[in-house]
């Protein structure tokens, strides 16, 4: 009777209060700029991989949602540098579920790839750290391999494969600070991040805002040690909208936010003049983070609730990293 070589995971997305964006080596993907981030408790993936020489082909499939050819590929790409590593040749099967609505900019890219490497490097009995299983996943998309430590985490840029790799801060328990997912929109975007880091070049602000970088992030840090809550999140607000600045200057522009986007980052502003004590974070989509704190909850929920442009709300505190869970998909 052969080993079965099958695991499962479960892997948080992430939110970067200091976010990546371009990069330095497109295939490695190694970032332009290192980016912190903390992984998310309630905006998980699910999968289970599994190898066996019964399998012709691979195969993946994405629980209640179609899946396109391109990300079927992606996902295929990245189970064969898990392969060559474990020096297996064995075809896989592969299905996920996410518990949220993939590409709208819940980051679903980080806690799906996160998910796959450590559920195909754990079904082939590769014994991996912590450091090696967030360079594996660089491999499949850069913000994933935030998604491997617990908490908070900080992805240092480096150079290479080596020495681009995420590690902890500080566990997930270490501050409750809260980002309230607010979907307004559940359209898919319509230009993937991995084309549009390879634009962030294009723009005459990259320089500067490359620049401005390690200062921001050992301010950032700073806030981060001393729990300043207000310092911590207007900075992340000021840093999402550089990003922001970048895309929509590069050639073609990239305007990820949609008139919703926008009616809820001027809702947010005019909150904080009414005394409530939110701030926000966007990515590549049309659905906004807002980081609050447990005092401010009932009355920031009230707020969106009487918006008709708020479709969900989903109240993340810091979570824990990917890990093996027991019971399998199939
Ligand atoms: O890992 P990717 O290719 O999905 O890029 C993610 C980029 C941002 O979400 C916009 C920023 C970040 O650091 O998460």
């Amino acid at each position: 009777m052969p080993t079965v070589l099958k695991a499962s995971c479960k892997a948080p997305t992430n939110i970067a209060f200091i976010k990546y964006w371009g990069k330095k080596d497109e295939v490695l993907r190694v970032p332009e700029n290192s980016s912190i981030s903390m992984n998310l408790d309630k905006l998980f993936t699910i999968t289970t991989v599994e190898f066996s020489p019964r399998f012709k082909k691979d195969s993946f499939q994405l629980k209640n949602e179609k899946t396109e050819v391109k990300e079927q590929q992606r996902v295929f790409k990245h189970l064969d540098q898990i392969r060559a590593k474990a020096r297996i040749t064995y075809k896989a099967k592969v299905m996920s579920v996410n518990n949220f609505p993939a590409s709208t900019g819940l980051s679903s890219s980080a806690s799906g790839m996160a998910a796959l490497t450590v559920a195909a490097a754990a079904a082939l009995k590769l014994k991996l750290s912590k450091k090696e299983l967030s360079r594996l996943a660089r491999l499949g998309s850069g913000s994933s391999c935030r998604s491997i430590p617990d908490g908070f985490v900080q992805w240092q840029a480096g150079n290479d494969h080596k020495t681009s790799v995420a590690v902890s801060l500080y566990p997930p328990d270490y501050w409750e600070i809260l980002d309230v997912v607010v979907i307004a929109s559940q359209e898919k975007k319509d230009i993937s991040s991995t084309v549009g880091h390879s634009l962030a070049g294009s723009s005459p602000f990259l320089p500067v805002r490359l620049k401005m970088m390690p200062e921001k992030i050992k301010k950032l840090k700073m806030y981060l040690k001393q729990k300043d809550f207000s310092k911590f999140a207007s900075l992340s607000e000021q840093e999402a909208l550089n990003m922001h600045a970048v895309m929509i200057t590069s050639n073609p522009s990239l305007l990820y936010w949609t008139p919703n986007t926008l009616t809820l980052m001027k809702q947010v502003q005019r909150w904080r003049q009414e005394g409530v004590n939110v701030y926000f974070t966007i990515n590549t989509g049309q659905d906004i983070h807002l980081l609050t704190q447990k005092k401010d909850l009932n009355k920031l929920v009230s707020k969106l609730k009487n918006l008709k442009i708020v479709k969900k709300i989903i109240v993340n505190k810091p979570g824990r990293g990917a890990r093996l869970i027991k019971k399998h998909l199939f």
